[in-house]
């Protein structure tokens, strides 16, 4: 799928896609620095889309960890199946909130999430938020990129400690909340 192509399925999908460009490199890296790479077994990614954040991870990806991608989007998930053919990740075409049917027992270093939860209603935000931090081991870590502040309190519910950064190198300029 080109680039014009991946556009028209996030500009004709707004309610679910919530964002009217893909995440900038330079978001895409200040959120996986914070992930160790070197000890990760398994990381899980919410909200695919065109593969930005996908192609930062499996770049980094070490021989023998596994990547689980979860995308709503048929069009997003087959362009992503295209980009990452690797046997270690897996392009899934399921809500976030169905995270655990696909674990089968493990758990997980790390979600990236680009998920735009101010776009949800309450019940499912809480729901893949919850499913988030069960999928995760002890030591794991949540991390989203988003553009507003005020999710902060949503992840302050369900993790003890939610640190904050900003970038403006993204358009439009976002968030990156790092909990645990
Ligand atoms: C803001 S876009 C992010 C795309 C890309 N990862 C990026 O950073 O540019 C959010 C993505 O989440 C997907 N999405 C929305 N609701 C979802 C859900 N419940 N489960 C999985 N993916 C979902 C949308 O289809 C869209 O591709």
């Amino acid at each position: 799928m080109g680039k014009s192509n991946l556009l028209l399925e996030l500009y004709s999908n707004l309610g679910t896609t919530g964002a009217l460009t893909f995440s900038s490199k330079t978001l895409v890296r200040k959120m996986l620095n914070n992930v160790n790479f070197k000890g990760a077994k398994l990381i899980i990614e919410l909200g695919g889309g065109d593969g930005s954040i996908t192609k930062g991870i499996v770049d980094k990806l070490e021989p023998g960890a596994e990547l689980l991608v979860f995308e709503i989007s048929k069009s997003f998930c087959s362009s992503m199946e295209i980009l990452f053919p690797q046997d270690n990740v897996k392009i899934i075409n399921d809500s976030a909130e169905n995270i655990y049917k696909y674990l089968e027992g493990r758990n997980a270093d790390y979600v990236v999430s680009s998920l735009p939860f101010s776009f949800f209603s309450p019940e499912l935000r809480d729901q893949i938020i919850f499913q988030s931090k069960t999928a995760l081991t002890a030591n794991g870590f949540f991390i989203q990129g988003c553009y507003s502040y005020l999710l902060k309190n949503q992840f302050k519910k369900h993790f003890q400690n939610v640190n904050t950064s900003f970038t403006l190198k993204n358009i439009p300029p976002a968030f990156v909340m790092v909990c645990k």
